[in-house]
């Protein structure tokens, strides 16, 4: 296992962990090959700052959010998004919970292209409408692939470990140096090779920093798991999508698991009658209907 019981621990006790060198050298290599696909140059200047701009460098990716979105072209970056370990840790922390995956976004960042330097805040003020108590089966977990090594100048996430604000309600989700400097004062940065991944939560204080000096880039992926029960939860909502070539093309080739792990309606569920088998055939004329039907 990636995720080991240390980290698991560590997690427990602090509200994070840092898994360096999560992702194979394969794996970090078709993740950067799969990321310039997406975001054609940004590998190169994220090396190189310097060199040409790339498109999206100063303008919203025509996506949710105005950031790249799963699906992407391509296999790498998808994979990652359901890698076997990330459902494995969410699910664990949700004490068995079926999860789904309510996010997969890109980042990419660097040297003068805007101020990255946030406060420090809670990931549940976009992530829930509700509130998100101490309790594994409302657990969501958050993960922060790094697919470019991050240095103190090159915007490391900071965060803070949950020792240091154990109130019972943590509300509100964000707070300025000036309204609770300790937050701040116990910061950690997440300086890590590339291929290394950050784990955290909806009840975890953490920030982006500003990227420092002139020549720094650094490039990752936002995924978070949540409690596929509840529905009050979610950066984004994948139907919104669900029109575009490429969503289609990917919930055709999908495997039932990772099509279940974005919300789709799983084989045996009620849903499925000869109506919605057909309808769904319709709609998606390359998918394989025999797992839903077997079934239902
Ligand atoms: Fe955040």
């Amino acid at each position: 296992m990636r995720i080991t019981d240390k980290h698991e621990a560590f997690y427990r006790e602090h509200g994070y962990a840092i898994v360096e060198n999560f992702c194979t050298p394969s794996e970090l290599q078709d993740a950067l090959q799969n990321f310039d696909k997406v975001m054609p140059g940004w590998v190169d200047f994220a090396n190189n700052p310097s060199g040409p701009k790339p498109r999206y460098y100063d303008k919203p990716f025509p996506d949710q959010r105005g950031i790249p979105h799963f699906p992407y072209p391509e296999n790498a970056l998808n994979d990652l998004t359901f890698h076997p370990e990330l459902r494995r840790f969410a699910t664990l922390m949700g004490d068995g919970e079926e999860m789904y995956c309510e996010q997969s976004h890109l980042s990419y960042k660097a040297s003068g292209q805007r101020d990255f330097e946030q406060a420090m805040h809670m990931d549940y003020s976009n992530h829930s409408l509700a509130y998100p108590p101490d309790v594994p089966k409302y657990w969501q977990t958050a993960y922060l692939y790094y697919f470019t090594d991050v240095t103190l100048e090159s915007g490391p996430t900071a965060v803070c470990s949950k020792q240091h604000y154990p109130e019972r309600i943590l509300v509100p989700p964000y707070h300025t140096r000036e309204s609770r400097p300790e937050i701040y004062d116990h910061e950690v940065k997440v300086t890590c090779p590339a291929g290394s991944l950050l784990i955290y939560g909806m009840r975890t204080f953490h920030r982006g920093t500003a990227i420092t000096g002139d020549n720094h880039g650094r490039l990752g992926m936002f995924v978070t798991y949540a409690p596929k029960a509840c529905r009050w939860m979610g950066i984004v909502g994948w139907p919104v999508s669900a029109g575009k070539r490429e969503f289609r093309d990917w919930i055709e080739q999908a495997s039932v698991e990772d099509r279940t792990a974005i919300g789709f309606p799983e084989p045996g569920h009620d849903y499925w009658t000869q109506e919605t088998l057909d309808g769904v055939a319709g709609r998606y004329p390359g998918m394989d209907m025999t797992p839903y039907e077997m079934q239902k």
